[in-house]
């Protein structure tokens, strides 16, 4: 079992302690509401090389176990799902998909070195504190020429939220996310090479703001961060958050962005730069 208690980075991004906790909590909602996810986790798949033969693949934040089910259908049962909230691996469990099931942290993985050809990762490396962790522990648990497919997001994510939220009280009320830059630099100060790193926008449409906030909460993904107004919020705050959003309204609804960081990387084989 991976040691949560290590604070993050401070005033960066939540304790993975909520982290954790708050997927936990989500396990049994998550999958009625992901179609964003679904989304992204398919073009993530998309994005591999084929034909591919990855017997020994890991499922990095795997959540609730969908895309640990395709990998075994495409690569064979041989796989791994590492995640932080126990009540998500509870939960994939139960569905098949990986042979193991290991809570563990992305920034430290309780793995051995080189056992991997794939490690597939959607939508969870943007809980990570310092991602040069990441590709640290994806580097060394990768075999030489093994591949690291991910998606994570970017800054520009819920803007319309934040933007609306700051008109209200200035404070902080959603995620905070790395900037695109930093994942190019970070990605391309690795010792994996870097195949391919693209920015895509989604915008998904809602007809109010409740239905917006009650889908972050079933996904877990709702705000966490230090600073964060706790205790009730009020009416007369809540009156203003819907009219700051309202500007934002469009024919189709009220728009709520993700920008999504697409990323493959390849471990150099021995002697390859
Ligand atoms: C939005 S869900 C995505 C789940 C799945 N990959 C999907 O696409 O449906 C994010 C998952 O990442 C996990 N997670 C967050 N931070 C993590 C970390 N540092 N290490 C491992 N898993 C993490 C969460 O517990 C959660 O299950």
């Amino acid at each position: 079992m991976t040691d949560l208690s290590q604070p993050n980075l401070p005033g960066a991004l939540p304790d993975k302690r909520q982290v954790a906790a708050s997927f936990s909590r989500a396990a049994a909602s998550y999958d009625s509401v992901a179609a964003l996810q679904r989304a992204v986790g398919r073009n993530v798949l998309e994005r591999l090389p084929q034909p591919l033969t990855a017997p020994r693949w890991l499922d990095l934040g795997s959540g609730t176990g969908f895309f640990s089910r395709i990998l075994a259908e495409r690569y064979g049962d041989g796989g791994v799902a590492v995640d932080l909230a126990e009540g998500m691996l509870d939960h994939a469990r139960q569905q098949g998909g990986a042979r193991h099931h290991v809570a563990g942290d992305a920034e430290r993985l309780p793995l051995q070195d080189g056992c991997f050809d794939l490690i597939f990762s959607s939508l969870a490396l943007q809980w990570c504190g310092q991602f040069s962790a990441v590709l640290d522990e994806a580097a060394r648990v990768l075999r030489p020429g093994g591949l690291f497919a991910f998606s994570s997001l970017c800054v520009g994510t819920l803007d319309e939220l934040r933007t609306s939220w700051q008109a209200v009280d200035g404070q902080v009320h959603v995620n905070r996310f790395r900037h695109f830059d930093d994942y190019l630099r970070l990605t391309g100060d690795s010792s994996l090479q870097v195949l391919d790193l693209q920015r895509q926008a989604h915008v998904l449409h809602y007809p109010d703001v409740r239905s917006l906030t009650h889908e972050l909460k079933a996904l877990g993904a709702h705000n966490l961060n230090p600073g964060r107004p706790t205790g009730l919020t009020g009416r007369a705050r809540i009156d203003g958050l819907l009219r700051a959003y309202e500007r934002f309204r469009d024919p189709q609804g009220l728009p709520a962005t993700y920008q999504v960081v697409y990323g493959v990387l390849r471990k150099p084989l021995m002697g390859e730069d």
